[in-house]
């Protein structure tokens, strides 16, 4: 049998250790999936963060400790293991930038924060007593890892892949602390500077042999001045590099035949056992106990692309009707704010619950009848996955991975209502397509059941990873 290949992802967060959305949770599921193909030892670097609890911390072996050399600075750097599910992760220790008070970003170091951490896991290497064939980076904070393999380290052997999660975050910085704080030789600014700032993401779009994104349709928008954020030209530049791969989800993680954190497990067999996590819901999120009204649920960062805004436009029509509301997130103040104020004019049809809590979310997608997620820019979306599982339908836009991963009732197979114009009309059309056939008990549950039988699990993209790992080592 051909030797495993060796890949090294590299992730800001990865679940279960520590997660602010999308990114983790791919990066906690992807590679144990790759891994149980047998073909690949999959390994999984990030950061200590404070964060990370004991649970985790007791089940880690200290691997050893060496000293980060970024540009004047020489910086303790430990190492920890653990193994899960047949993949080793690894953890770049240091408190001083990763044991933080509020949150895993924000902070006005968080440049030199993960330059530190790249430099770190290339330093590391040794004490990992791993040499990667392909070292697979996911979005910013990753992007001087393929940087640095072009103008510091001598690896030939080393293929690198970036995947962009997210072109909104590009990792920018002034051109003046290439040097100081990225410690970048001068012959390296040409190609991390756009635009007069250092761009991360740009450099390694250009530094890596395979850019991925996580769906084919992002790939398509991502070259368009629409939804490419300036990076479009470099992208267009880089497009024999490009594949859009869709995401999947942790289907035994989601699984509410078996899930411990809702009020009551059901399945596609046992459906009307949701009517028991609705109720719940409904108390939980201070609303009238009504089986037979609609709850729409939005479980999301309140981000400006997540098209918050047309929920709250949509919302002050939609509760004119008989219908509840259930948001789930925190974001920009703005969006918190109004929001808020919808709640106080409506008390008993809708309830912001302005906080990001992952077991919170468990009782939404649960309990809720239609999850609403209508982005102005998606490059894949993991919520509409997850809320089918729970037999939640999902109204969506048709965009990024949204469009490739849910169909329309009109068609016989459809899992969710789809729409194209980004507008409050645009989002009031499915919503109300959505409340009519709700009516229609019979109709609403065989949809429901659709949606729950829908694969989403790795296992429908783990081949085209594997492909795409054996193709980068043949064109070498
Ligand atoms: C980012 C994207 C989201 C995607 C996730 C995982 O959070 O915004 O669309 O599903 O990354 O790839």
């Amino acid at each position: 049998m051909a030797a495993k290949k060796k890949i090294l992802f590299s992730a800001a967060e990865v679940l279960p250790f520590a997660a602010t959305g999308g990114l983790g949770e791919v990066a906690g599921s992807l590679p144990e999936a790759l891994s149980a193909t047998g073909k690949f030892d999959v390994r999984v670097v990030t950061p200590l963060y404070g964060e990370i609890e004991s649970y985790w911390r007791e089940k880690m072996t200290f691997l050893g400790s060496t000293a980060v050399e970024l540009a004047w600075r020489r910086i303790y750097c430990g190492l920890f293991s653990l193994e899960k599910n047949g993949v080793t992760y690894y953890f770049i220790d240091n408190e001083y930038y990763f044991k933080r008070s509020s949150g895993l970003y924000g902070y006005f170091d968080d440049g030199e924060r993960y330059a530190f951490f790249c430099k770190a896991v290339l330093e590391c290497l040794p004490l990992m007593d791993f040499m990667p064939d392909i070292i697979h980076a996911h979005d910013w904070q990753s992007a001087l890892l393929p940087i640095y393999l072009s103008y510091r380290y001598d690896y030939p052997q080393i293929r690198t892949v970036f995947t962009i999660h997210n072109v909104e975050y590009q990792g920018k910085y002034d051109l003046s602390i290439l040097g100081d704080v990225f410690a970048l030789p001068p012959e390296a600014a040409s190609v991390v500077e756009y635009d007069g700032c250092i761009n991360l993401m740009k450099g390694a779009l250009e530094c890596s042999d395979v850019i991925s994104t996580v769906s084919a349709t992002y790939v398509q928008e991502l070259r368009t001045p629409e939804y490419g954020q300036g990076l479009h030209p470099i992208i267009e530049r880089n497009s024999r590099k490009l594949i859009g791969i869709l995401n999947g989800i942790d289907v035994v993680g989601y699984d509410p035949s078996q899930d411990d954190l809702i009020f009551e497990k059901f399945s596609a067999k046992e459906f009307d056992k949701k009517a028991i996590n609705k109720k719940e819901l409904q108390k939980l999120a201070g609303l009238p106990v009504e089986p037979n009204v609609p709850v729409m649920a939005v479980i999301s960062r309140l981000a400006g692309h997540k098209g918050v805004e047309l929920i709250c436009q949509a919302a002050e029509e939609l509760l004119q009707g008989d219908v509840q509301i259930i948001i789930l997130g925190k974001g920009e103040v703005r969006y918190e704010d109004w929001l808020r104020s919808l709640q106080e004019k409506y008390p008993t049809k809708m309830s912001a619950m302005i906080t990001y809590n992952k077991d919170l979310s468990r009782k939404v997608y649960a309990g809720a009848d239609i999850l609403l997620m209508p982005s102005k820019s998606e490059p894949c979306g993991l919520s509409q996955m997850s809320a089918c599982r729970y037999g939640t339908v999902p109204i969506v836009r048709a965009t990024g991975g949204l469009k490739d991963s849910i169909r329309d009732n009109a068609q016989p197979d459809g899992i969710g209502f789809v729409f194209e114009e980004y507008s409050a009309g645009g989002l009031l059309g499915a919503a109300y397509r959505a409340i009519d056939l709700y009516k229609d008990k019979q109709a609403w549950k065989a949809l429901c059941i659709r949606a729950m039988e829908e694969d989403f699990s790795w296992d429908r993209s783990a081949g085209v990873y594997a492909e795409m790992y054996e193709n980068i080592s043949a064109s070498y």
